[in-house]
């Protein structure tokens, strides 16, 4: 039986976040350069994306690109925004049919313009898509982000448009670049590291981590099924204890 029948329908997360990791491993093992495990990595968000789709999943954001990745050398950094062209025009057409809609979350103006207007040029196309949002991470981590926040919100009130009562967790929700967007119910990361790496800190407060050993480029739709099985297989307490939810069922 394929992994995918064992997928229950009525239980799936909403919005599931991935930090693909280990294409530079995965060149590395194969005598590359790290740009060729980027460049095997776009099969990965290809299955991924329409695997995600295929069984209903609302929302799944792709860590792309870190802020802290700027530290990387020029050359990778130039591949990958290059990369990052490409792709997105590319993939646009694909999107389109599989009517997925294509957001951004993260320091888009440090982008390279030629990427800021690639992506813009997408997001615009598939805005009307009512099927699965994909949300791209770039130039993106969670304490900017929150930084971020906290800087718009000090300047709300300074303005006299907020008051410090009104600041509450939904309000400061609002003010991140995932307004609109529900918390990942669950996490995945490739690769075999086990950790975060400056990702949705806030969001995934209650989010269920799932780690796997596979290098981001071998990623595929089944990897996707299993991390959703043993998503399913959890048991989601929010602080209450087992019986409780046993009495609330
Ligand atoms: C993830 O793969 C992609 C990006 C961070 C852009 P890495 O490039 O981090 O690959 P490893 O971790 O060095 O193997
Ligand atoms: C996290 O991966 C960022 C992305 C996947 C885009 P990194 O490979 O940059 O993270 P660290 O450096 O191992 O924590
Ligand atoms: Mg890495």
């Amino acid at each position: 039986m394929e992994l995918k029948e064992n997928v229950n329908l009525q239980k799936l997360p909403k919005h599931v976040a991935i930090i693909m990791d280990g294409n530079g491993r995965w060149a590395k093992q194969k005598g590359n350069q790290r740009i060729f495990g980027h460049k095997n990595g776009v099969k990965a968000v290809r299955e991924v994306t329409e695997a995600a789709a295929e069984i209903g999943v609302q929302y799944l954001t792709l860590y792309a690109f870190s802020t802290e990745n700027w530290n990387r050398p020029k050359i990778e950094i130039d591949a990958l925004m290059q990369l990052l062209v490409s792709t997105i025009h590319s993939e646009t057409k694909t999107l389109l049919k599989n009517n997925v809609r294509l957001m951004a979350i993260g320091d888009r103006e440090s982008l390279p313009l030629s990427v800021q207007n690639n992506l813009q040029d997408s997001i615009n196309q598939t805005a009307k898509n009512t099927g699965l949002t994909l949300v791209l991470a770039l130039s993106y981590s969670s304490r900017w982000e929150i930084t971020n926040a906290v800087k718009k919100i000090a300047l709300a009130i300074e303005n006299k448009q907020l008051s410090h009562e009104d600041i509450n967790e939904q309000l400061f929700s609002n003010y991140l670049t995932t307004k609109d967007i529900p918390d990942p119910e669950l996490l995945i990361r490739t690769s075999g590291e086990y950790r975060i790496s400056n990702f949705l800190l806030w969001q995934i407060a209650y989010s269920e981590l799932y780690f796997t050993n596979k290098l981001w480029p071998d990623y595929r739709k089944d990897d996707f099924y299993e991390a959703i099985i043993d998503f399913q297989n959890r048991e989601r307490r929010f602080g209450k204890t087992s019986e409780q939810l046993s009495d609330e069922r």
